[in-house]
């Protein structure tokens, strides 16, 4: 990495700011480029404790806009994409598909273009596409997403990432562009915006909020923490195979009400309320359109080639989970102010209606 210029989209936001965060530290002598355009889920301050870092530059703007794009690969002589900007919520996917359309999938493709006309047949750069396991679809009670499980996506947000992700491949395949995927299971921790499960229901616990559980609460998820997935990004980056696809998921399957009782008992001790009381908020509420039953990764390709492996699982990634976001209340007030409140509240009626 040294004296490399990486550029990652999206670092403002969750796993983007972990990502830059460890890349700042880690390659002091690594220039480390964050283009993102602060949608609602992006946020300055999750790299507070960087900003001023030599080797951090931060560049607003969006990744649909070509002639921005240029002027950054000609401007900083990008030798690396790590690309994680997209619109991320798949609730938000099906009131709005056509901004997850604007940015996963022609976002996507103006960030390929810009990186194929800077490097022309360069070899020695690489264009990195986080992705999702969502592209895979739904599993049934048993069985395991490997890499060459069939795209099945199901939902506005997972057909856009499998969309990109297919351009990414193709620009391999047509152009020979240096390219590298991994699809990744649902990450959790600090700095993750309070509309995705965990720290909806912390916040929604802190305020004494109804918890709204969708269908069954049978869902099931595979948690990972998200220190975790941004050592794979770095590891896949670095030592990844060209044209490749690395799966990343933290062996940590969990039904959603189970996970859900597990985060009201903890609400409960960290709060020092009474045991039980958390688990009264709990409301089931009608289910999300499309609902996919089951994402689970078989993460052997990773482990077996790139020796990784999860290093933080449930309760005690959970916990630290916790413990940051009631220490970090003020974080949390000010990304659920404004206009966010009425919207959840808008999106919560609909669903009890
Ligand atoms: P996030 O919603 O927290 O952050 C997305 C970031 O992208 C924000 O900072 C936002 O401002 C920026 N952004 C959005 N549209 C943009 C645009 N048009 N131009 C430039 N910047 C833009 O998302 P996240 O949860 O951190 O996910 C990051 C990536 O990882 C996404 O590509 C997502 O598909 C993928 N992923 C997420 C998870 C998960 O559990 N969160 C799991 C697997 C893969
Ligand atoms: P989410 O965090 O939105 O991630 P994804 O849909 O990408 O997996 O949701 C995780 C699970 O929790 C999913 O099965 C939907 C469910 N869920 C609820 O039951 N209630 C909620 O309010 C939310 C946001 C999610």
């Amino acid at each position: 990495m040294n004296g490399k210029t990486i550029l990652v989209t999206g670092g403002a936001g969750f796993i983007g700011s972990h990502l830059v965060r460890l890349l700042v530290n880690k390659y002091p002598d690594a220039h480390i480029l964050n283009l993102d355009a602060l949608t609602y889920a992006g946020n300055l301050a999750n790299l507070k404790d960087i900003e001023d870092a030599p080797n951090y530059t931060f560049l607003k703007g969006r990744i649909e806009d070509p002639e921005f794009l240029k002027k950054v690969f000609e401007e900083y002589e990008v030798d690396g994409v790590i690309h994680l900007a997209a619109e991320s919520h798949v609730d938000r996917s099906i009131t709005d598909p056509m901004a997850f359309l604007r940015t996963n999938i022609i976002g996507t493709v103006e960030l390929l273009n810009a990186a194929k006309d800077a490097w022309g047949d360069r070899q020695d750069v690489r264009f990195y596409h986080v992705s999702t396991d969502e592209v895979y679809g739904s599993l049934g009670e048993t069985g395991l997403f490997t890499e060459t499980t069939a795209y099945d996506p199901r939902s506005p947000y997972s057909a856009s990432k499998a969309s990109s992700d297919h351009f990414v491949r193709a620009y391999h395949h047509t152009y020979g562009l240096p390219v590298v995927i991994s699809n990744c299971s649902n990450n959790y921790g600090p700095f993750q915006f309070p509309e995705k499960l965990i720290p909806l229901f912390i916040n929604n616990i802190r305020h004494e909020r109804n918890l709204p559980v969708y269908g069954d609460g049978k869902n099931t998820r595979d948690w990972l923490w998200v220190g975790d997935h941004a050592d794979a990004i770095d590891l896949i980056f670095r030592k990844g195979k060209n044209g490749e696809t690395y799966n990343i998921g933290g062996e940590n399957e969990w039904k959603n009400i189970d996970l859900i009782y597990l985060v009201c008992d903890q609400m409960d001790a960290a709060l020092g309320r009474e045991a039980g009381s958390s688990r009264n908020l709990i409301t089931f509420v009608r289910d999300r359109p499309g609902h996919d039953r089951r994402y689970a990764i078989d993460a052997a390709k990773l482990t077996n080639e790139l020796n990784w492996r999860p290093k933080l699982q449930f309760p005690e990634g959970l916990e630290r989970t916790i413990k940051w976001y009631l220490e970090n209340s003020d974080w949390l007030e000010a990304v659920t102010s404004g206009a966010y409140l009425q919207y959840y509240e808008k999106q919560y009626q609909q669903k009890t209606s």
